[in-house]
């Protein structure tokens, strides 16, 4: 499937998404705590999505069950939520929250200490969240896609991690998942030539330990193999001639 090119309608339907995205991402980061259930948070991610007359865009997505995944600890992505699945204090905890506005995708995740983690925890944490920034360093028009892939991987490769293979980005738009795929691993092509309008998804997951992960029998839950933490960090990202725009990062939202 060729890469779509949005218009500028299409930009501005995005941007609403995103937007009302990053504003559920911020209040669902506000109830992160010890003692909350990660059945609770998808509970009320869906509930805010739906408060915005938008759709969650994961829930019965190839039959996953839930509108938020929340991944806790050596869990990479896609953990399910669960009424018996209580943070603990020490803890941390990714979110993966999407939605659709008018026809359009969004797509974002973030990683949060609950209570307090280990300065290990921690920096994990603050490492994959730059790692996203090195990477969109080199999201912009007339740049190759595998640019970002090479930043990503030149960034968290200085703090021994193991970045996640099996997995990468997208692009995204009236589809959740589009053409490219992004990894956040060293390439040796240069990939396509990024252009104005393509939107992308950019979500690098990074291990404490190995690289490797598997599935749990649930067929979604991603676990890193050696039981090591894990965090992810997703931003959906518009290319234009100059500096990316963060779309699910708008001004005055932090994230
Ligand atoms: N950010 C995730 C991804 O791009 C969200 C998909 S979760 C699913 O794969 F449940 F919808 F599959
Ligand atoms: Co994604």
């Amino acid at each position: 499937m060729a890469v779509s090119i949005k218009s500028a309608r299409e930009i501005e339907l995005m941007r609403e998404s995103c937007r009302i995205l990053s504003e559920v991402h911020a209040r669902l980061g506000e109830e992160i705590r010890p003692g909350i259930s990660t059945w609770d948070i998808d509970a009320l991610g869906e509930k805010l999505i739906r408060s915005y007359g938008c759709e969650p865009n994961f829930l019965n997505y190839n039959g996953y069950p839930a509108s938020i995944c929340v991944s806790v600890n050596d869990e990479v992505v896609h953990g399910i939520p669960k009424k018996e699945h209580i943070l603990q204090e020490g803890d941390i905890v990714s979110l993966d929250a999407g939605l659709i506005y008018k026809g359009y995708h969004s797509d974002a995740a973030r990683t949060y200490p609950v209570g307090r983690v280990s300065e290990e925890a921690r920096e994990l944490i603050e490492v994959t969240r730059q790692s996203f920034f090195e990477g969109i360093k080199y999201a912009k028009a007339g740049n190759h896609l595998y640019d970002i892939s090479n930043a990503i991987d030149a960034y968290v490769s200085k703090f021994g991690y193991g970045i996640v293979r099996d997995l990468v980005g997208h692009g995204i738009g009236t589809h959740l998942h589009e053409d490219p795929q992004i990894p956040n691993f060293k390439q040796w092509r240069r990939g396509i030539k990024l252009q104005p309008g393509m939107t992308l998804a950019i979500e690098p997951m990074i291990n404490m330990g190995s690289c490797y992960v598997e599935w749990l029998d649930d067929d979604w839950t991603v676990v890193t193999e050696d039981g090591s933490l894990s965090a992810h960090y997703e931003n959906t990202v518009l290319i234009t001639e100059g500096e990316p725009e963060i779309l699910t990062l708008p001004d005055g939202v932090k994230g």
